[in-house]
């Protein structure tokens, strides 16, 4: 069946998570690498726990939670008026430098969104970026209150679409995403940010493995769940000539 949509995963994806850095290491000066490593290990961790306990909470909530297990684990002491100011920095996340070409590239499909985050977050975080005239729409695993890779969250964008799973390319560089999406049944893109080749050679040349070597291996490289991504990229940019071709 022809593509008839491209639906992006947002953060990783789209959007550059360690972007964060800057504001968590202007906060504890010094600490900032682990803080964001930790952070964005433990924010998705607790969206896995939240569904197997039955114990929804948006994303926004989700993430002022890790934040908060990731500062006093540290042992560095925030109010909550300062984990929210830190979280914010999840509304004004780097696009990845390619990105914003690659949409333009792709407006003869329809262009979505579908995300974790909170509606509320999605909204300032596109808006940031300058990107919701590219994008037909965006969608946010909160309307059902489910988090990825839960088969209903993608199963609501086939319905918000109106496709069927075979019509739409998902798009995403998070290996427990791209495992969900082609569990699912959607066409699946691989977004190949960190190179398993580049990681191993980190890896053998770090005397200690760092933080966000760890979180490059914990994170990103695809997992062994019995899925497999149709295509890997190494940028947004390389999807139009696949798309393109299977219109
Ligand atoms: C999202 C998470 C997977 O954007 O990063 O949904």
């Amino acid at each position: 069946m022809a593509i008839k949509a491209l639906v992006f995963d947002a953060y990783g994806t789209l959007f550059d998570v360690q972007s964060v850095a800057g504001v968590t290491d202007a906060a504890f000066p010094g600490h900032g690498e682990a803080i964001t490593q930790i952070w964005r290990l433990k924010q998705l961790e607790y969206t896995w726990l939240r569904a197997l306990m039955d114990r929804y909470e948006d994303f926004w909530t989700v993430t002022c939670e890790s934040l908060d297990f990731t500062l006093s684990t540290l042992g560095l002491s925030a109010t909550p008026e300062l984990i929210a100011e830190i979280a914010a920095a999840y509304d004004a996340l780097a696009l990845y430098p390619e990105a914003r070409q690659a949409l333009e590239e792709l407006a003869p499909f329809r262009l979505a969104i579908f995300s974790n985050g909170s509606p509320a977050m999605l909204k300032r975080l596109v808006a940031h970026a300058r990107i919701d005239e590219l994008l037909e729409t965006v969608i946010s695993v909160d309307e059902i209150g489910v988090y990825k890779p839960d088969p209903r969250g993608y199963g609501l964008v086939e319905k918000r679409l109106g496709l069927s799973r075979e019509e739409i390319l998902f798009v995403s560089s998070n290996g427990f995403d791209i495992a969900g999406a082609k569990a699912y049944g959607f066409r699946v893109a691989r977004i190949e940010r960190v190179p398993a080749r580049s990681l191993r050679m980190e890896i053998d040349t770090a005397d200690l493995i760092g933080p966000r070597t760890m979180f490059k291996a914990l994170r990103m490289q695809p997992e062994r769940l019995g899925e497999t991504a149709d295509l890997t990229v190494a940028a947004l940019t390389d999807l139009a000539d696949y798309a393109l071709a299977h219109r």
